[in-house]
């Protein structure tokens, strides 16, 4: 079932945009560079390289945190955008206090929203992508942003962790691995704040970045070493499922 199959565009967006204007991200926590998810991590990977002097946008900028990584970094110029009010409110306050300027929009990615095209040098996101209703059209509006040869890395839930629960201690497949149906889940023991999303195969990510005219020039799902050995005391399910298959995936594309 691709993108649009039992799914409207604007009750998802809703739905999404109340749960980043209520909870933000005190639930989820937030996912910040270097940090791309689950034990990866860019001092490791060094995907970005040297940014000094750079054109950086941020889709699903949230409350800011990678933007000032990339900032205090030298880069010339920060670009955020976020469907939610809030996450932007809270992104322009966190680099005004760190003396950042920055260009915030809140708007749908999925959606124009007065971005400039052929503009950056990097387009990136950590953990927001998958919320995208449309992820060709996303990643199609992605590559007008950047210049030719321009760069963009994403990361995002490795879909098989998705399938997979820990039960009594042995990994189960609780879900297909094919299924994109698109769902809703409360995302707190209240059962409150909903959040709707798809899992996308790794394959639908993929052949969607090879229709906006991409090339894949890394992907990474190995967890760093060295933040897993940090979490070696960690005995939660979530460290278990680490050591034995994927949490999260990133990709690095070149606009071509
Ligand atoms: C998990 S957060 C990732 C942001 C940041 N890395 C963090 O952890 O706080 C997801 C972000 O994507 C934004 N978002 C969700 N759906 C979106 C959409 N369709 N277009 C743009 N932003 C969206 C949310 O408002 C939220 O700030």
């Amino acid at each position: 079932m691709g993108d649009g199959a039992g799914m409207d565009k604007n009750t998802v967006h809703k739905t999404n945009r109340f749960y980043w204007n209520t909870k933000g991200n005190d639930h989820l926590g937030a996912i910040v560079l270097p940090l791309y998810g689950a034990f990866v991590s860019e001092e490791k990977c060094q995907l970005f390289g040297d940014v000094s002097g750079k054109k950086m946008l941020e889709i699903g900028c949230g409350n800011g945190q990678s933007l000032q990584y990339q900032g205090e970094r030298k880069a010339a110029e920060l670009w955020g955008m976020d469907i939610s009010e809030k996450q932007i409110e809270k992104a322009t306050q966190h680099l005004t206090s760190c003396d950042l300027s920055a260009r915030l929009i809140c708007s749908p990615m999925e959606e124009e929203c007065g971005i400039p095209e052929d503009y950056f040098d990097f387009v990136y996101s950590i953990y927001a992508i998958g919320w995208t209703t449309d992820l060709e059209g996303t990643f199609c509006r992605i590559a007008s942003y950047l210049k030719k040869d321009g760069v963009f890395i994403f990361s995002w839930s490795h879909p098989i962790h998705k399938c997979v629960a820990l039960e009594n201690n042995s990994l189960v497949f609780n879900k297909s691995y094919f299924d994109e149906s698109w769902y809703s889940v409360p995302l707190d023991l209240s059962g409150e704040g909903l959040l709707t999303l798809s899992d996308r195969k790794l394959s639908t990510f993929v052949n969607a970045l090879a229709k906006a005219g991409f090339v894949i020039e890394q992907m990474v799902e190995q967890p760093d070493d060295e933040l897993m050995l940090s979490r070696d005391e960690d005995t939660s399910d979530f460290a278990k499922k680490a050591k034995m298959l994927p949490l999260t995936f990133v990709i690095k594309a070149r606009k071509r």
